[in-house]
């Protein structure tokens, strides 16, 4: 018999480390990444979320530590939200606007310290509402859209006068992205750009991120305002209404279980495709790390290519400094 004899061998394109390395097509970066961060008030805070091993609560001093951390690194920016005790929620979010407020605060500090890291405030409600929900809510405790709109205009304008670089509407209110253009532009804040999460679903993902930013809804679920996962041509007509109003970059969410989207997003515009890899999908992979049944270095690191590999430009990830003392 003669030996076996193919034109195309596959194999002989990835025998040597050198030759995978030459022909590797997608290849992650620091400055792929933009970390989360959980600010709560106080100070010398640094508390543990039982539910997302590694990840932390800060107080500012804190998080300026963390992002330290993150410009060491390389990594270009942090995503911030704010964490607040019962007593200071109320029913329509006020605290979210205070010129004061915790994350106002803390932009200020930040672009103080680190005027190059870019500061991306996620705007939104349920974690300043005592019912949990994204916006205000009506008699039959259904959410007011136009009320809602109005309050995030005052948010979004409290950020930028904070000095915020980006904000990033995260509450599915159908005009969302309009809105918040039209309330920076009036008041010349034309140079913050927005991000927005157009593309989120109703997802059991989110269950350790609501242990940690407190923000479960106290009854019901957001499948009245988040988009069902059995939906794709639906998040072609989100990324639609808004581009059409005035959305700098778009984002999909969750990442994982929305590969397909991630790619569909990327094909469909020209404009920059962020994806969040939430929190169910970090601390599942930490679980099953712990568990002993994953490697963490490597399930994380294929995770985070695969996201990018469908097309994301940049990934939000809770993982981003560790993957970065990894890279090196
Ligand atoms: C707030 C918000 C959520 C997340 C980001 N912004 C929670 C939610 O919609 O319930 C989820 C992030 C994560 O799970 O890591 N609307
Ligand atoms: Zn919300």
């Amino acid at each position: 018999m003669k030996p076996h004899s193919l034109r195309h061998q596959p194999r002989r394109l990835r025998r040597q480390a050198a030759m995978r390395a030459l022909l590797r097509e997608t290849h992650l970066h620091p400055s792929d990444f933009l970390l989360p961060i959980f600010l709560v008030e106080g100070e010398a805070i640094r508390s543990e979320i039982a539910s997302m091993p590694g990840v932390f609560r800060h107080s500012i001093d804190s998080a300026l530590r963390l992002c330290s951390d993150a410009v060491d690194r390389g990594i270009p920016g942090v995503l911030l939200f704010g964490v607040l005790d019962a007593q200071a929620k109320d029913a329509v979010g006020s605290a979210s606007w205070a010129s004061e407020g915790l994350v106002q605060r803390a932009s200020r500090t930040i672009k103080e310290r680190f005027p190059n890291l870019l500061v991306i405030a996620d705007a939104c409600f349920c974690e300043y509402t005592d019912h949990g929900h994204c916006g205000v809510l009506d008699a039959h405790g259904d959410r007011d859209d136009n009320a809602t709109l109005e309050n995030l205009q005052q948010q979004a304008l409290s950020y930028a006068e904070a000095g915020v670089d980006v904000i990033a509407p995260s509450g599915m209110v159908d005009g969302m992205v309009l809105a918040i253009r039209e309330a920076l532009d009036a008041a010349r804040h034309e140079n913050v750009a927005v991000l927005s999460y157009a593309i989120k679903y109703a997802s059991a993902f989110y269950g350790p991120f609501r242990d940690a930013a407190d923000s479960a809804p106290s009854f019901g679920d957001r499948r009245a305002y988040q988009m069902d996962s059995a939906n794709r041509r639906e998040a072609f007509r989100e990324l639609d209404l808004d581009l059409g109003e005035g959305a700098d970059m778009v984002m999909v969410k969750p990442a994982m279980a929305y590969l397909d989207l991630i790619r569909d997003v990327r094909e469909r515009c020209d404009f920059p495709v962020f994806a969040y890899q939430v929190s169910g999908e970090y601390s599942m992979l930490r679980a099953a790390a712990q568990a002993g049944y994953l490697d963490l270095q490597n399930s994380v690191l294929e995770s985070l290519l695969a996201i990018k590999r469908a097309g994301a430009d940049g990934i939000i990830t809770y993982s981003a400094v560790e993957v970065c003392d990894w890279l090196r």
